[in-house]
């Protein structure tokens, strides 16, 4: 079989050049990395889990009319994706206050925000992210005014899916952070919803107890981050076979 062509290597996924123009090919890695990536670890299922985690957000999005760069899953850690331009700028939204909202407003984790609140951090991994208004988004032409209003529908809709979905399954969507691309049909330009939903990149609480089913999990030492994503998938429905929880193997 000819060699793929990498196209880029993240922390978390591999691109590589899709079977057709217009097309790449999403691997989902087991590598987990927080803190700007000061911790690593490799957890065995993790790229599985998420693959299929995914697959099954940006289906059920792309059902209501919400437009995302989702084509198929083609395997257990890989699915084809619509090439896009990715907007520089990870776009977060809170339900509940939590993370560096939580400590920088010093609000109490959980409590609830008086509204879903959308906040912009500049994609620069050398800067750890550093969160960035409309100012700075329009003086220095990351996005037009036009984009702005476009990417806020966006993760409003994304939002209101995923708390509906999630809360069915008693599972409170505290934050997440989605990608925005950028695909043009001839002179017209969309933006979609592109990259990843996963327990990588939300905040979900259990309910009931309170426990934490998401990153967090690895990032504060609480425990089998497999065995919260496997319980994320298993509630949803969408758990694929084989993906047997493995502990952890820390690299660093
Ligand atoms: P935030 O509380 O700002 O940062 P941290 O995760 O470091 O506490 O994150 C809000 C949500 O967005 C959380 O669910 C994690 C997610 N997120 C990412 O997945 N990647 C990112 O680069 C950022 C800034 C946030």
């Amino acid at each position: 079989m000819a060699r793929r062509k990498k196209i880029y290597e993240g922390k978390a996924k591999t691109l590589y050049e899709g079977p057709e123009p217009g097309t790449i090919v999403q691997y989902f890695k087991d590598d987990a990395t927080a803190f700007n990536a000061e911790k690593k670890a490799v957890i065995e299922g993790k790229g599985v889990l998420n693959n299929f985690l995914s697959e099954y957000f940006m289906t059920g999005l792309t059902n209501i009319g919400v437009p995302t760069h989702f084509l198929k899953r083609i395997n257990m850690r890989e699915q084809l994706v619509r090439s896009c331009e990715i907007v520089p700028l990870e776009v977060i939204v809170r339900n509940y206050a939590a993370g560096t909202m939580a400590k920088r407003l010093g609000l109490e984790e959980g409590t609830q925000l008086p509204r879903p609140i959308v906040e912009y951090c500049l994609k620069d991994d050398a800067l750890g992210d550093p969160l960035v208004t409309e100012e700075h988004i329009a003086a220095f032409g990351w996005a037009s005014q036009q984009d702005m209003d476009d990417i806020l529908s966006l993760a409003l809709r994304v939002n209101d899916f995923m708390s509906g979905v999630l809360y069915g399954v008693g599972i409170r969507l505290v934050d997440f952070k989605i990608e925005i691309g950028r695909i043009y049909d001839g002179d017209f330009q969309r933006l979609i919803v592109a990259d990843e939903i996963s327990p990588d990149s939300c905040r979900l609480w259990d309910i009931e107890t309170g426990q934490k089913l998401d990153k967090d999990v690895f990032r504060r030492d609480l425990g089998s981050l497999t065995d919260a994503y496997t319980e994320v998938a298993k509630r949803l429905g969408v758990l694929p076979k084989g993906a047997t929880p493995i502990r952890p193997t820390l690299i660093n």
